[in-house]
């Protein structure tokens, strides 16, 4: 998260605002609660210029329950379409077949993934419920470079881009993610849906708190909701604002991942398959040549205070994630610490 926020953070922690209470003793119900809810939302919806007829839901149970939920509440026709894009698109695929049919309309086939083939040539399943895409796949370091050319509404996991550019939200018919990338910490899950597709959940029979059309009703406060991390996102949504915005957010990741692509390619030693136009701007997994060379890499990156450069269990090899809260000076110690690692490679 960005040091400003943290630092918010720890002053409301103790003392909200002299009112002799932290945030975290508030009741969701009293009225600067109220406000903080009301301006994180107002200030989300300001940053991605969200229109009208969407609806911003916060929820619990992190992306992995959108997986079952989308479903749940979207699928009128008991027919699905994914598009299988690498580890997190498979997870929601699988969440979708122990509910409804399935249709996989494209998949990457190469190990590792290298690029996502243009939408042109996907499967047309016209009597689907909607599309899902995952529009950044955070292990695979893989991001859609245009929205699928489709007339179903696109479901999208945008768990690791979401806030790292604008977005034009009316090409979506749901959008949702984890807050712990880009917006704040665990424990919170944003839904921003089309209210025509709201009221597809109306008769879903689901409990309140997972049916998309009572929680937009009950402003997502049926239950009490996770109120510090609705309000630490709220901090981030100002910070963002503050800083110039998504077209600014943009601008910097394009250039602080520009500058690790580069050394990667720069150095035999380092690999990345994945194709120019598909290259996540926010997770970058690459390998070393020398496989054997990896705990060496890893242990003298800890050293250099670096955490989380180990690639995910799935895949292994190493992993940089850009998300907004890294620094152009964290980016740039990374990049001197590759170049260096590179020139002492025997
Ligand atoms: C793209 C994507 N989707 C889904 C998830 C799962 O998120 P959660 O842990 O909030 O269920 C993750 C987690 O890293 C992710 O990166």
């Amino acid at each position: 998260m960005p040091a400003p926020v943290l630092e918010s953070l720890q002053n409301d922690l103790v003392d909200y605002r002299g009112r002799g209470l932290s945030v975290l003793e508030m009741s969701h119900r009293s009225s600067d609660f109220a406000e903080i809810a009301a301006k994180a939302e107002s200030d989300f919806r300001l940053l991605l210029n969200i229109p009208d007829n969407y609806s911003v839901l916060f929820m619990q149970g992190g992306a992995s329950a959108q997986f079952s939920l989308c479903v749940q509440n979207l699928d009128q026709r008991k027919k699905v379409a994914y598009a299988n894009t690498g580890y997190w698109a498979k997870k929601a695929m699988a969440s979708a077949a122990a509910l409804t049919n399935v249709v996989e309309v494209t998949a990457c086939q190469t190990e590792p993934l290298i690029s996502i083939p243009n939408s042109k040539q996907w499967l047309d399943v016209a009597d689907a419920s909607f599309l899902h895409v995952t529009d950044n796949e955070t292990i695979d370091g893989i991001v859609f470079d245009e929205i699928p050319k489709t007339e179903l509404p696109i479901v999208s996991d945008m768990s690791s881009s979401i806030l790292s550019q604008p977005v034009d939200i009316s090409k979506y018919g749901m959008i949702y993610a984890g807050a712990q990338k880009n917006i704040g910490p665990a424990g919170i899950t944003l839904v921003i849906i089309r209210n025509d597709l709201i009221e597809r959940s109306e008769q879903a029979g689901l409990p309140p708190v997972f049916n998309y059309a009572a929680m937009a009703k009950a402003g997502s406060m049926l239950n009490t909701p996770p109120t510090f991390a609705w309000y630490a996102a709220g901090l981030v949504f100002e910070w963002l604002l503050e800083s110039g915005g998504l077209t600014a957010m943009a601008e910097r990741n394009q250039r602080q991942a520009e500058k690790v692509y580069q050394t990667i390619d720069k150095h035999d030693v380092f690999q990345n398959s994945v194709c120019a136009a598909n290259r996540s701007r926010m997770n970058i997994p690459f390998r070393l040549s020398e496989e054997s060379l990896t705990k060496a890499f890893l242990d003298e990156a800890a050293a250099r205070n670096f955490t989380g450069l180990k690639g995910h269990k799935s895949v292994g090899g190493l992993r940089a994630s850009l998300y907004n809260a890294a620094t152009d000076d964290a980016v740039d110690a990374l990049v001197d610490y590759l170049e260096s690692f590179a020139r002492g490679k025997p």
